[in-house]
């Protein structure tokens, strides 16, 4: 089963590093092919006293696998200072990041792009997408816009220099006269984006080549998405997205393995619903049960510490991110953060003004005011935790995932009791 990809299917914070790194020990290649370090896995491995927790944003999870080769893809937007701090951060944990590759394509976080996102949040105030802040969306436009800088492009110093300077030119327009920021000087960022250069040469490579190679050998390559499909730029509830493509079609696109030899698409869903920032949520909570979720589930932003926002499984989400990735398996993970509720209630479809959708509304605005229609489903008091096969699970958890199955467009293949590596269901075997 040479190449699947790993997509969130919700607006985020799924568990896709956990479920990553869970294969990871099987795979040659695990790559990140969208974002950057707005995305915060947080992967657990081992138990007890020899537990250790790991946060990554920019580096694939597959890192903490020995043997395996992480890749940062060409779809990629890389702040350079992450980068490295957080390469230094694993290996002064023993963790060894010498494998790692990166792409000549992908494109660099400048400090002005970090700026611009910022003020560019404070300016819209009432109307802020609630951004991680990280230079992400600027740093896209700019590549669209085609005046971005490459990594290659550190390579060659007058390049860049004519490259830098052109992008300044306007930047400096819009940080002094709109937003009344200090302009930024040609040599203050030629030389910041110049002092990783030699850090950074022996990584570089054609990744697309790469991993295009290791496929033709059989080999096992795991694409991992940041972000999730309801924040992906096309496909995502626009405009409270992310810039990228965080979908299976991106996977492509962010790697260059293209779409035929695409084998599996796992789906990462929680067995309720999260979302950070800005934006709507239909089965979002604003009650206590909102508040227990993000308590028994430490709801808590890996990269901002922000509170997320909880609510209830939403089925009609599940069934559009099933559609727009063709998800061959879905991942339902956190099932143990729902123990001890009477009821669990399951979102099977919209009421919009009267009307009833069973799939996404074409308008935006009708999705902001969707009233969810529920489902009561029974719910369990056992300790889920320990369960390693479906027959371990209390019969109501076991009803709870057949029922979300049926609704969801695709077979769970597999079920997170708990954030360690070894908490998991495994239901029909990926690889
Ligand atoms: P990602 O961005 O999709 O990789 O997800 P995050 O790492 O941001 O958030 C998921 C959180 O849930 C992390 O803290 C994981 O350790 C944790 N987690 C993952 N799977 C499970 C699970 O099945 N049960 C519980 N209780 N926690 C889980
Ligand atoms: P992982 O990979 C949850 C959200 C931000 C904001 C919007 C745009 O951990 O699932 P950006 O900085 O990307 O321009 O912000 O997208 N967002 C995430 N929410 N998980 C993430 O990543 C996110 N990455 C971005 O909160 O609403
Ligand atoms: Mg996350």
């Amino acid at each position: 089963m040479p190449a699947i990809a790993i997509i969130g299917a919700q607006w985020g914070d799924e568990g896709k590093g956990k479920a990553t790194d869970v294969l990871g020990s099987r795979v040659d290649y695990v790559v990140k092919f969208n974002g950057g370090n707005n995305a915060g896995h947080t992967v657990v491995i081992g138990a007890g006293e020899t537990q250790q927790k790991y946060a990554l944003h920019l580096l694939p999870s597959g890192i903490l696998t020995p043997g395996c080769t992480p890749v940062i893809g060409n779809g990629v937007v890389v702040d350079l200072n992450v980068l490295f701090e957080e390469i230094e951060g694993l290996e002064t944990r023993g963790v060894d990041t010498s494998l790692l590759k990166v792409s000549a394509n992908a494109h660099v976080i400048a400090d002005y792009n970090r700026t611009l996102d910022k003020v560019t949040e404070r300016f819209l105030g009432s109307r802020r997408l609630g951004t991680t802040g990280r230079g992400i969306g600027p740093t896209y436009a700019d590549k669209m816009n085609r005046v971005g800088i490459r990594i290659q492009d550190l390579f060659d110093e007058k390049i860049l220099q004519a490259k830098v300077e052109g992008v300044l030119e306007l930047k400096n327009q819009v940080l002094a006269k709109i937003y009344n920021r200090r302009a930024v000087t040609v040599e203050a960022t030629l030389e910041e984006l110049l002092s990783y250069a030699d850090r950074l040469r022996p990584m570089v490579c054609d990744t697309g080549l790469l991993l295009n190679q290791a496929l033709d050998r059989g080999e096992t390559v795991l694409l991992e998405a940041g972000q999730a499909t309801l924040l992906d730029v096309d496909h995502g509830t626009y405009p409270f997205v992310t810039s990228s493509s965080a979908t299976a079609g991106g996977a492509c696109t962010g790697s260059g393995i293209p779409p035929t030899r695409l084998d599996r698409v796992v789906g990462i869903v929680k067995a309720y619903t999260t979302r950070v920032g800005e934006g709507p949520f239909p089965t979002e909570l604003h009650d206590d049960f909102g508040e227990l979720l993000r308590k028994t589930g430490a709801e808590y932003g890996t990269t901002t510490g922000r509170p997320r926002r909880c609510g209830w499984y939403d089925a009609v989400i599940a069934r559009y991110a099933a559609r727009v990735n063709g998800v061959t398996d879905f991942t339902l993970t956190k099932l143990d953060v729902l123990t001890g509720l009477e009821k669990v209630p399951v979102c099977v479809a919209y009421d919009v003004d009267g009307v009833r959708h069973d799939e996404m509304p074409v308008n935006q605005s009708d999705f902001h005011h969707a009233v969810p229609i529920y489902e009561e489903l029974p719910g369990w008091w056992e300790d889920i935790s320990a369960a390693r096969t479906l027959d371990d699970l209390p019969p109501n958890a076991r009803a709870y995932v057949t029922a979300v199955e049926e609704m969801s467009g695709a077979r769970i293949s597999a079920i997170g009791v708990g954030p360690a590596r070894d908490q998991t269901v495994v239901v029909h075997d990926l690889l």
